[in-house]
C-alpha cells in the first residue's frame, strides 16, 4: 500500500481547547441544531482561553493528538474582559516555538466561535480534521513520551484523564 493512500486510512484525533463562553456554546448549538460534524473532536473546556496552557497543547500531541483546536470569543467579547487577547499574543509566540521543535503548523488552528456560530464550529472543525487526515498521523512528540524529563508540569486530574482517553 502507499504510504499516500495510508495517510487517508487513517482517522484523526483532534484535541479542541475552547472558552466555556462562546465556542462550548457554538459547539454545543451545533450538536442541538444536528448539525453533523465529524466525531474525531474531543472537546475540552476553559473558564477563557486565557487560561489555556501552551503546555496543554505540547501534552495534547504527545499523548496522540494528531491536531489542537484553541477557539475562544471574539475579540472584545471575552467575559474576562482580555483573556482572549492575552491567549492570542502568548500563541502567537508559542506557534514560532512549535515550528522551531520542527511541528508543521498546519496541525494547530486558533480560531473564534461565537455562541451563536454552530455553523461556524462545524466549519472550523471539519476543515482541521480533514486538513490533518491529509497529513497522516502525528508522531514527533508521542515518541518524547518515552522520555518525559520536560513534561512534567501537567498534573491537573480533569486534564490527566481526559488525556489517558485521546
Ligand atoms: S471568556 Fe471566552 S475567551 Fe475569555
Amino acid at each position: 500500500m502507499h504510504s499516500a493512500e495510508k495517510k487517508h486510512d487513517f482517522e484523526p484525533k483532534v484535541v479542541a481547547f475552547v472558552c466555556t463562553w462562546c465556542t462550548y456554546a457554538g459547539a454545543d448549538l451545533a450538536g442541538t441544531s444536528r448539525m453533523q460534524y465529524p466525531p474525531n473532536v474531543r472537546v475540552l473546556k476553559f473558564p477563557c482561553t486565557g487560561r489555556i496552557d501552551p503546555v496543554f497543547i505540547l501534552r495534547a500531541f504527545q499523548k496522540g493528538a494528531d491536531g489542537v483546536l484553541v477557539s475562544g470569543c471574539h475579540p472584545g467579547d471575552c467575559h474576562y474582559m482580555a483573556g482572549n487577547f492575552h491567549a492570542r499574543r502568548r500563541f502567537a509566540a508559542f506557534r514560532v516555538l512549535l515550528g522551531f521543535v520542527g511541528v508543521d503548523l498546519n496541525r494547530l488552528q486558533f480560531s473564534w466561535v461565537s455562541a451563536a456560530e454552530g455553523g461556524k464550529w462545524v466549519e472550523v472543525v471539519t476543515e482541521l480534521t480533514e486538513r490533518v487526515r491529509a497529513m497522516g498521523p502525528m508522531r514527533e512528540f508521542k515518541e518524547l513520551e518515552q522520555e518525559e524529563q520536560w513534561s512534567a508540569t501537567l498534573t491537573t486530574p480533569e486534564l490527566q484523564q481526559a488525556y489517558e482517553s485521546i
